[in-house]
């Protein structure tokens, strides 16, 4: 999804705000553009594409001294991806960069329209800046046409704004849409993420929804709840490997082992981020989410009813926000999401605050708007997760649902009920450890898995959701037909599609039901379709096996059948020359609903 950054200082802009770019890229994105303003000059480029593009188009400019700057990725909402489309976006005197979607700017541009300003994109961007120069004709101050200006936006947005009238300053505004202000040694950044602030900053300010202002190189220290920046770039690095999906499911022995770190222990499960939350009236669970994270919480429902015993519901957050939920005070809410900016799981959590639910997020990101706005947060503790396709995030939000429903098991019975759980987590853990025989065997199956007209994922239980995910990463990175199903599910309607075109990832876990499933993948397999099983058991049914390690408790089936069909779809994507770490279509912060 879009991404902003800016700078104020002496330092090469130019550099700078491409630099910060290229470290939104995981967002999606699909143009690009900066402007500099120094030494009086307003300049701008922007290109489609890559932010290589971009860079080909400024190579030859470089500005030296003081000077403002602002930059920005586009993912199109209103209007085509097109040069003229892409930020930042222009007045006479000033320019623009804006992140979320401009709910009323149809009537603004209207009454720009009248009295004479000329646009030339189709977004509702560009309403901005005419709307700012347009106020400024009444105004005292290029801070009292933003103000008025801002006060005429509806919707969400992070707003970047520079101008001739005031060429030391940039003028922000934040509401519904991350965005951040920091200091560093050699000047004030602006960005809609931590990542390009890493190694810049050592100080920020996460901006709140209602935020505006004008910033200059000493306006920092008047800006309330400043906070340390600490981090590391060699953690946003792909370690030799090619691509970050790649990288991020290699790592995810290790930061699940993270994610357990104080939280799991011989002597109970602790979850001290939730102490100042009273449970001890909860009757029900409400999990709410989209994509890759609703899989999560899916899988999370299972955990939560069979452990912990407490009856648990799963929304999707989209469908959540207009449903007019019926909500009980005494349902705990838990949003999931990976990035914690995701505006539908945002909107979902604000309603659930509404009704007087209790809320707890699980996400990945510290500081973001769903921490900030839920009670209490449950970090996964993945990492910078850069491919836009989630596996890790997947991993760790799992887990934590796993430690949660053992949590609250104990608090509700005993840890004694339970206390077998923490090696089955340990072995689970040490079973997403890639075997490199295993990638190397689904490395060479993948090739025979790159026609045919469509996949079904199917399993049962909690390996449904592992299904549902298995497809969603298949499609997303390799653009193939695929979806998931409850592997009993077949029969009522979907099997009218099964023949030799059609292929059937069938996950088997030995643990779980083996016996019922081995009859619907029979049923599959008696009409022709492709069968590709997972099992640590041979099935004689199968065309193709992908073998899991053998083991004793299907949790830990989960999770390295979960390793499997990551490498099954990133693999069938590489075979296919697609761009795996960023998906065409896709966003990795979706901030717009
Ligand atoms: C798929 C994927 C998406 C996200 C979804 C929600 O690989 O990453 O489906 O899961 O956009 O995003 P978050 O988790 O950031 O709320």
């Amino acid at each position: 999804m879009c991404g902003i950054v800016g700078y104020i200082g002496n330092n090469e802009k130019k550099s700078i705000l491409i630099n910060g770019l290229r470290e939104l890229e995981y967002r999606g994105y699909d143009s690009a553009g900066i402007s500099v303003l120094a030494e009086g000059n307003l300049n701008i480029f922007k290109a489609v594409g890559k932010i290589i593009n971009l860079e080909r188009k400024c190579e030859s400019f470089s500005s030296s001294g003081f000077g403002v700057g602002i930059g920005h990725t586009r993912w199109a909402t209103h209007g085509k991806p097109t040069e003229t489309n892409a930020h930042p976006h222009f007045g006479k005197f000033s320019n623009v960069v804006h992140n979320g979607i401009i709910e009323n700017y149809q009537s603004i541009k209207d009454m720009l329209i009248k009295k004479g300003y000329n646009f030339i994109s189709q977004t509702d961007t560009e309403v901005i800046v005419h709307l700012f120069e347009s106020m400024l004709e009444s105004s005292i101050t290029p801070l009292e046409a933003f103000t008025k200006t801002i006060n005429e936006l509806k919707g969400a947005y992070a707003i970047l704004l520079i101008t001739q009238k005031a060429p030391n300053e940039i003028f922000y505004a934040k509401n519904g849409s991350p965005l951040i202000i920091g200091k560093g040694q050699d000047g004030i950044y602006f960005s809609s993420s931590d990542t390009p602030l890493i190694g810049l900053a050592t100080e920020v300010c996460y901006l709140k929804d209602g935020d505006f202002g004008v910033m200059d190189l000493d306006g920092f220290a008047k800006l309330g709840d400043i906070k340390e920046l600490s981090g590391d770039k060699l953690s946003s690095q792909k370690d030799g490997f090619t691509f970050f999906m790649e990288k991020e499911i290699y790592e995810q022995h290790k930061v699940l082992l993270e994610t357990m770190m104080g939280r799991v222990g011989d002597d109970g499960f602790f979850l001290e981020e939730l102490s100042n939350i009273d449970l001890s009236n909860i009757k029900s669970i409400r999990l709410c989410a989209c994509g890759t994270s609703y899989h999560a919480a899916l899988a999370g429902s299972y955990m939560l009813e069979r452990i912990a015993k407490i009856s648990t519901k799963v929304e999707i957050a989209s469908e959540f926000r207009y449903k007019e939920p019926i909500l009980d005070e005494n349902e705990l809410f838990i949003s999931i999401s990976q990035s914690g900016e995701t505006a539908d799981t945002l909107e979902a959590v604000k309603l659930a605050k509404k009704a007087k639910l209790k809320t707890i997020s699980i996400c990945n990101v510290d500081n973001s708007s769903i921490v900030r706005e839920s009670d209490a947060s449950l970090l996964t503790r993945a990492g910078i997760e850069k491919g836009v396709a989630s596996t890790k995030a997947f991993a760790t939000q799992v887990m934590v649902l796993w430690i949660l429903s053992c949590y609250l098991a104990q608090k509700r019975f005993s840890f004694a009920e339970v206390k077998g759980q923490v090696q089955i987590m340990l072995n689970a853990i040490k079973l997403t450890e890639v075997n490199k025989k295993m990638h190397e065997k689904i490395k060479r199956l993948s090739r025979r898995y790159l026609h045919g007209h469509g996949f079904f994922f199917i399993g049962r239980d909690i390996f449904y959701p592992l299904a549902l995910e298995g497809a969603l990463k298949l499609k997303e990175i390799s653009y193939l037909h695929a979806e998931g199903y409850p592997s009993g599910e077949m029969k009522h309607g979907p099997i009218a599609l099964a023949d030799s075109g059609l292929f059937c990832v069938a996950l088997m876990p030995k643990n779980l039901m083996y016996d019922k499933i081995k009859s619907n993948v029979e049923e599959l397999s008696a009409r022709d379709a492709m069968i590709c099983a997972l099992s640590s058991e041979y099935y004689e049914g199968c065309d193709d096996w992908i073998e899991v390690c053998d083991s004793s408790h299907y949790m830990e089936e989960f999770f390295s059948m979960m390793i499997a069909l990551q490498i099954f779809a990133l693999e069938i994507a590489i075979r296919l020359g697609n761009d795996v770490d960023m998906p065409r279509n896709l966003a990795k912060s979706v901030t717009v609903e």
